[in-house]
């Protein structure tokens, strides 16, 4: 295989690991907490999560010789969903913990996601494979896949593979969708007598699996990083050019996490954030008067340029979009078959007329074609609209243009405006993880092999402590059901891990919330450059803002 020089410089990189799992591996001692309970919802949870609901959390230490850790044991992998980097790191802390306990243990991966698994289609992780992904981007090891474990006939197909592979668990590596199903596959398995156990890892780029145990999902880091170096780069173009106003969508599908980062990272004129929009009920039209605000001030200043960074799924969040959406996704679900017979856009719309309200109609009609096309393509395997197809930024860049226009035959603009669109997602997916996203993976992969060892079963493996440096972080893992709420999902209740959005109290957003003003009039551009590998640790290992934020506030 062929590899560039940085590939190469980064086979050498050795994750660090917090303190408990360094060192002699049967020397980690593990400590079982109390019983636990869901947030909310406890007796519905309990009732659908008879065998697995409550058990205790789990922390790893150092110890006397633990001899469960030395055990032969056979594991399954699967990485779920959109890619972020570090999953290879997962797998391979997971593969070292495993040879390290015992040589004779074998780690399978499962091909494509989820459906590897259903499918039976898996195969053997050994040293050399493994050594070609290490500390490298991507999921490309044994692909990913959007395939959900969920209903009856794919639960029995797993549990037939994994008895068949002779697995003593299986790990799925995932954002929220994913561990939820990891943690009905574990009760599966227990209803079924089985002994093969099931644990999840907390994936996503779009930061929104979060909560009082899980700090930050892996990938986060690296994306944020790397739309910060792109959005710096195109800054520093704006303010040399001096003739473009770049509106910036990014990724991080409902939350604005991303757009919140990276806004902290690169300081730029104007940050949208869909939490605050929905909060405070802002209308298209008055987003779009608050953007040209911004862009009439800069121009008095002579200052014809500016970078707006837009969350993806900002449309979501506006009020008449929601409602658009929510009829449009019940429409698309309800009457498929309806639909899919429709030759033309012009059909299509006609045929809605008569299904969603007359304010979503109007609408629809009023958008450009292109986005009202966006809004109608296929769902996604949740029945919910791909915001990531939707170009809000073609969208607000349209609507404050001509707004402008009206500004200016008012007298109340003189400025020139030449905007350009830009979607920022893909750039960052696979990116070669940060020293952070390497150290956090490989730690949650280690840590994943422990909790194999340890019995357990219907567990996330969580490491906390992220704002301090690796030694000082806490490995463990806490029970998937003390994650969960009930949410209404297609119509009905179901157990959901919940989604964390941005909290308008929580210190990242204040902290933005205090200088944004400023960032809006006056060019203010950080310009944080490529991740960095080699250099000060203060550089080269910081983990995000948010969570230096989160963790240890803004030192005031
Ligand atoms: P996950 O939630 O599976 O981690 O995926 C995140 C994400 O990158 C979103 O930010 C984005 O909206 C979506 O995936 C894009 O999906 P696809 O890869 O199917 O185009």
């Amino acid at each position: 295989m062929v590899v560039s020089t940085l590939q190469k410089a980064r086979y050498k990189y050795k994750p660090k690991l917090p303190a408990s799992l360094e060192g002699e591996i049967t020397d980690i001692a593990v400590e079982f907490g109390k019983a636990t309970e869901a947030p909310a919802d406890r007796e519905a949870i309990r009732e659908i999560f008879q065998l697995s609901y409550g058990k205790p959390v789990v922390s790893f230490s150092r110890g006397k010789k633990n001899d469960n850790l030395s055990k032969e044991l056979k594991v399954g992998v699967i990485l779920s969903g959109g890619q972020a980097p570090g999953g290879h790191n997962v797998i391979s802390g997971l593969f070292d913990g495993l040879i390290h306990g015992n040589p004779a243990s074998r780690l399978y991966g499962f091909l494509g996601g989820p459906s590897g698994l259903i499918e039976n289609r898996a195969v053997e992780l050994k040293a050399e494979m493994i050594y070609e992904y290490r500390n490298t981007g991507g999921f490309d090891i044994i692909g990913s896949g959007r395939t959900k474990v969920e209903t009856q006939e794919q639960f029995a197909a797993s549990l037939d593979t994994a008895k068949k592979l002779g697995l003593n668990a299986v790990v799925i590596i995932g954002g929220d969708d994913s561990n939820t199903n990891a943690a009905f596959l574990a009760e599966y398995f227990l209803e079924k007598g089985s002994s093969i156990q099931v644990i999840g890892c907390p994936k996503t780029i779009d930061g929104d699996l979060k909560n009082e145990y899980i700090e930050t999902s892996f990938g986060f880091d690296t994306a944020c990083k790397t739309y910060s170096e792109l959005i710096g780069n195109i800054q520093r173009d704006a303010h040399s050019a001096k003739k473009y106003w770049h509106f910036i969508k990014l990724m991080g599908r409902a939350a604005s996490h991303i757009a919140l980062e990276c806004a902290l990272q690169t300081q730029p004129n104007v940050c949208l954030v869909s939490e605050e929009v929905e909060e405070k009920k802002l209308s298209l039209n008055q987003l779009v008067e608050d953007i040209c605000a911004a862009i009439i001030k800069r121009s008095e200043n002579k200052e014809d340029f500016g970078v707006i960074l837009i969350p993806e799924g900002l449309v979501e969040f506006i009020p008449e979009m929601k409602l658009l959406i929510e009829e449009l996704n019940d429409a698309l679900a309800s009457r498929e078959k309806e639909f899919a017979i429709l030759d033309s856009f012009a059909d299509q719309v006609a045929w809605l007329g008569g299904i969603v309200s007359g304010e979503s109609y109007r609408l629809l009609k009023s958008l450009p074609h292109d986005i009202a096309l966006q809004f109608l393509v296929d769902r996604d395997p949740h029945g919910n609209v791909q915001v990531s197809r939707i170009e809000t930024e073609k969208l607000l860049i349209g609507m404050v243009e001509k707004r402008l226009a009206k500004h200016k035959a008012d007298g109340e603009y003189k400025g020139k405006f030449s905007p350009l669109g830009h979607f920022l997602g893909y750039e960052g997916r696979c990116a070669f993880p940060t020293n952070f996203d390497a150290d956090y993976c490989y730690s949650l992969g280690y840590s994943a092999f422990v909790l194999i060892a340890s019995g357990v079963t219907g567990y996330m493996v969580n490491v906390r402590n992220l704002a301090s440096k690796p030694g000082d972080w806490v490995a463990g893992g806490v029970p998937l059901t003390m994650l969960m709420h009930m949410e209404q999902r297609h119509g009905i209740k179901k157990p959901v891990i919940k989604k964390a959005l941005v909290d308008l109290n929580g210190e990242p957003f204040r902290v933005f919330d205090k200088a944004r003003n400023d960032w809006a009039v006056k060019t203010s551009y950080l310009y944080p450059g490529a991740i960095q590998y080699f250099g000060p640790v203060e550089i080269c290992d910081a983990p995000t803002k948010t969570l230096m934020l989160e963790k240890k506030g803004a030192g005031e």
